[in-house]
């Protein structure tokens, strides 16, 4: 028995989910069309694969994002019409904001709607996905001029259930700057000498075990941000470090080395004092590192992110920023203006291809940003705050439903303090612990449930 999965959008996060089901369920049958012109992989893949997906009696559970139209390729081959259809939604249609409004633009929830019909289980990554495509359904059908169709979200309803985005977070400790993994040496009392790293021994789900309780405790950290050792993999690579230290981080860092390690337990007088002298002289601290991890598209605002950033600029304050994030046809024409307003302020611009720059950019930062005006669930931003990121995001959407209040901002007046605030005392931001819940988003919790829907039989009245 096999698992049929087929995803018309092969990229971003939905590469990542059908990536990681194959790896970790046995017999996954994979089908894909790279990620590129939405509208024609929404309009045209179910006949490519009606075409390209080979028949076979060992198929049991059809397994497909929203970007399918299901619809067409059960009718076109009934043989995958008749097996347990589970429909996955990253993003609907019904609530997806459009630059300018056309008249196409119906059909596409429209067809998501009639997927929901066809499918057996409909799978949202979010309950806020779910509640607006469900709740939007009625006001949606009302664009028909006439013989409406009724009904259709308690007829959908019943089918439906959230599951999570599942992250299978990478072990990233030898990414982590110094007064990140001195969060964990204090807790668990392990000490050694300036490189270690303490969780190196354990194996990586008990890292996560660690980290995660680690988050849940944030009273447990006492270090400052001072602490930190500006060491790091980023002097390797060419575009960072294009500020230079300031002079006193230096010094510090040089009185830091001699005293092996004064984040220990034994030498923390010695560190506070040398806290309280830094911390009196801000301006020389090293910069609030910002990063912005998504896709470079106008869902997502760059201008208002980059608007804050420009304020922050005009104000004189000081920070750095990693843009990162994928970037598709075409780009907003912000990207290129902003990074040259930017100048010097800028550690990173562009998609890192490869998962471990990645992780190591996220890990030297220290805020990650959303200025989404539309998210459904936001896997950039988790990652990032597992990487030890403190997250700020509007609280709309996804948001409420993943990160506590205080990572919430309402309006870009209010984003745009709080970063202020942030640039004058990094050090402060630094030694923040995140107060929310990560395990839930974890492939270790969410393990169980993706396996017992994708193994269990077909209905037997289908
Ligand atoms: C896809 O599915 C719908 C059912 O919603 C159908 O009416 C529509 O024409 C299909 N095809 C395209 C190209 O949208």
């Amino acid at each position: 028995m096999s698992i049929l999965i087929i995803e018309a959008f092969y990229g971003g996060s939905h590469k990542q989910l059908v990536d990681l089901l194959q790896e970790e369920i046995e017999d996954c049958v994979l089908y894909t069309l790279p990620a590129k012109k939405w509208h024609w992989r929404a309009r045209t893949s179910a006949l490519y694969f009606s075409q390209n997906v080979p028949v076979s009696d060992n198929y049991r559970i059809l397994f497909a994002s929203s970007v399918l139209n299901l619809t067409e390729l059960t009718a076109l081959r009934p043989d995958l019409g008749k097996l347990k259809k589970v429909l996955y939604f990253h993003e609907n249609q019904l609530v997806y904001p459009v630059q300018k409004c056309q008249e196409r633009d119906f059909q596409y929830g429209y067809n998501q709607i009639l997927s929901c019909l066809v499918a057996d289980v409909v799978v949202f990554n979010s309950a806020f996905n779910m509640e607006s495509f469900l709740t939007s359904i009625g006001k949606f059908m009302k664009l028909i001029p006439d013989h409406r169709p009724k009904n259709l979200e308690s007829i959908i309803r019943p089918k439906c259930q959230v599951l999570y985005f599942p992250i299978k977070f990478p072990d990233v400790s030898r990414f982590m700057p110094k007064h990140k993994m001195t969060h964990f040496k204090k807790t668990f009392g392990l000490k050694g000498n300036e490189d270690d790293t303490p969780l190196t021994g354990l194996p990586f789900q008990q890292k996560i075990r660690v980290m995660e309780s680690l988050m849940k405790n944030s009273h447990l950290n006492l270090e400052s941000g001072l602490c930190e050792v500006p060491s790091g993999p980023h002097t390797t690579q060419q575009d960072s470090l294009s500020n230079p230290l300031p002079k006193l981080e230096e010094l510090s860092k040089t009185s830091l080395s001699k005293n092996s390690d004064p984040c220990q337990e034994d030498k923390q007088h010695v560190t506070f004092n040398l806290c309280n002298i830094l911390s009196a002289t801000d301006e020389h601290l090293r910069p609030l590192h910002i990063v912005w991890p998504h896709r470079w598209e106008h869902d997502k605002d760059p201008e208002s992110f980059f608007r804050s950033l420009l304020r922050l600029q005009e104000a004189g304050l000081s920070f750095h920023v990693s843009v990162l994030g994928e970037t598709f046809t075409e780009v907003p024409g912000i990207f290129s203006e902003a990074k040259k307003a930017l100048g010097s302020s800028v550690l990173h611009w562009g998609y890192l291809p490869s998962k471990d720059d990645y992780f190591q950019a996220l890990c030297m930062a220290d805020v990650v940003i959303s200025t989404a005006k539309h998210e459904f669930f936001g896997v950039a931003m988790l990652e990032a705050v597992y990487c030890g990121c403190y997250p700020l995001c509007p609280k709309d959407l996804v948001y409420p439903e993943i990160f506590p209040a205080e990572y919430l901002y309402s309006t870009p007046e209010q984003l745009f303090k709080r970063l202020q605030n942030f640039c004058k005392r990094p050090d402060i931001i630094r030694k923040h612990l995140y107060k929310g819940e990560m395990a839930r988003f974890s492939w270790a919790a969410l393990r169980g449930k993706f396996r017992s829907l994708l193994t269990t039989e077909p209905r037997e009245d289908l």
